[in-house]
């Protein structure tokens, strides 16, 4: 079957449309109407008209787009795609942690479960998370940043304001070896390094320019220069050459690969939404006040 052909027929008689994340596979990026990181993506999702969204991504990611969007069918094709990181906060933890601290602000990386999220204050993705933390940290507030201590300690080196992190991480970003970026700027003297903030500050340190992955994509095609060393999952790889066919695209290691990510294959999109399984359900409590701490962000960013 030309599964391809079969997700675009459904799509039109379905009225559904496929969001993806940028470190998904190829042939799924290639089939998405919206391809973006984890800021667009939520916005995209709040704005559809589509009545089924399918989201190629993991499960976090589909739980936002049906906070956001409650009226709408979110199909995630694979229900088993979670996120490492998302998994090292509960709420349970995170309730221990307020009683502890009753006056801390909460922000919470949106790569978290939506029963963090509704424990929180703000919500925060790569792209707004230094603007929103310090717009917090400027009023005077104590706040707990979680779960990514990485891109918590990188807000703090930048802003120069000491707060609490969560000791959380992305494994996949967490554990890339500065080694091998130092070996590639051997090997490619005139290549920039682009870096995820998720990495550890020895990582950071190397970089040309940190960002989101929308963010250093945008770099990519804006730079003179021809190439780059890309510090975050291989994904977006994919996405960098068919925007810039004429510069080249290193990626500083083979373990930059988020297996979770990689569970969404065209058969999957085409049976969730032939079948129109899998659909994402949040609890309506839950919901509410996750939606409160994501509505914040979108005011604050
Ligand atoms: P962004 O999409 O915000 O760059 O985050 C990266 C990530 O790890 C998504 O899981
Ligand atoms: Fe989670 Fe890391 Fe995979 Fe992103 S790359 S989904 S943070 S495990």
């Amino acid at each position: 079957m030309n599964y391809a052909e079969e997700i675009k027929r459904l799509k039109t008689e379905k009225n559904a449309v496929i969001l993806a994340h940028y470190y998904q596979e190829n042939e799924i990026q290639d089939i998405a109407d919206y391809l973006g990181d984890s800021l667009n993506l939520a916005r995209i999702a709040m704005n559809t008209d589509a009545d089924i969204i399918v989201f190629c991504g993991v499960h976090f990611m589909a739980e936002t787009a049906k906070i956001l969007n409650p009226t709408k069918k979110v199909l995630l094709p694979v229900m088993k795609a979670g996120c490492l990181m998302a998994d090292m906060i509960t709420p349970a933890s995170l309730k221990k942690y307020k009683e502890e601290h009753p006056t801390t602000r909460i922000i919470t990386y949106v790569n978290s479960p939506a029963s963090v999220k509704a424990l929180s204050d703000c919500i925060c993705t790569s792209t707004n998370a230094i603007k929103i933390i310090n717009h917090y940290l400027d009023q005077g507030d104590s706040i707990l940043y979680c779960p990514d201590q990485n891109l918590g300690k990188y807000a703090m080196k930048l802003g120069g304001k000491k707060f609490d992190v969560w000791e959380g991480c992305c494994p996949i970003h967490h554990h890339l070896d500065p080694n091998k970026i130092m070996n590639l700027k051997k090997e490619y003297p005139t290549a920039k390094v682009l870096v995820h903030p998720e990495c550890q500050e020895s990582i950071v340190k190397l970089a040309d320019y940190a960002g989101s992955t929308k963010q250093l994509l945008d770099y990519a095609i804006q730079s003179e220069d021809n190439t780059f060393i890309i510090a975050t999952e291989k994904g977006v790889i994919h996405a960098m050459e068919r925007a810039c066919p004429n510069k080249t695209f290193i990626l500083a290691s083979p373990t930059l690969s988020c297996k979770d990510m990689k569970y969404t294959t065209l058969k999957e999109v085409y049976e969730a939404l032939k079948n129109e399984t899998n659909e994402i359900v949040v609890e309506e409590e839950i919901a509410k006040s996750a939606k409160k701490a994501l509505d914040e962000m979108l005011k604050l960013s």
